[in-house]
């Protein structure tokens, strides 16, 4: 009886433990960031940044009325559907349908671009931590109406949609 007793107790014990490691798993995964890392991925969203808007000035540059289509077709290559990474969004009828706000986070940066405000934010996508940033685009340039044909003929001070980058946050 005192065996059974003591078994009874032994399985107890063992039940909570094991509890207890599944959820301190479960919570490793939503705990966020230190703030060191976090750091650390807004520094490289900056060069990030930097280096595309010097790859689309250099586009704009570039851009006549004779070369539109290779230049819409040359953006659309760098910004390849497939990289989540980095993005063009925008709803004024956006030139591709996949560049329409696709989740919270894009719907949210897009309304706040459309007032010229950008956004970041901290958050999990996947399982996976990143640093989320929106930076709000203007028809800043003359160019832009060449391939965006439902764009004012620029520049004018008209948000137009954001460049939107994701960096992962290491642990
Ligand atoms: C040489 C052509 C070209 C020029 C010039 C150009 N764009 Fe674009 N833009 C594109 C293409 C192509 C896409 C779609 C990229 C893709 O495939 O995701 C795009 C996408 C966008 C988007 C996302 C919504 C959409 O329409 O798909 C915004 C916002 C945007 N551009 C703003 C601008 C602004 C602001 C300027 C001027 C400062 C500009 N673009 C100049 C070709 C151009």
């Amino acid at each position: 009886m005192r065996l059974r007793k003591l078994l009874n107790y032994g399985i107890f014990v063992l039940v909570l433990v094991i509890g207890f490691c599944f959820t301190t798993i479960a919570r490793g995964y939503d705990i966020p960031p230190p703030t060191g890392q976090i750091a650390i991925a807004q520094q490289t969203s900056d060069l990030m940044f930097n280096t595309l808007f010097a790859a689309l000035t250099q586009e704009f540059d570039e851009t006549t009325a004779d070369n539109v289509e290779q230049g819409k077709q040359s953006i659309s290559l760098i910004f390849n559907d497939q990289n989540k990474d980095m993005r063009l969004v925008g709803t004024v009828s956006p030139l591709r349908q996949n560049d329409r706000p696709r989740d919270n986070f894009e719907v949210q940066a897009n309304a706040l671009a459309l007032a010229g405000q950008a956004y970041t934010s901290v958050q999990q996508v996947d399982n996976k931590w990143y640093y989320r940033r929106s930076i709000p685009l203007s028809n800043f340039r003359a160019e832009c109406a060449l391939c965006h044909v439902n764009f004012p003929v620029g520049p004018t001070s008209d948000w137009v949609g954001a460049l939107m980058l994701r960096v992962p946050i290491k642990k």
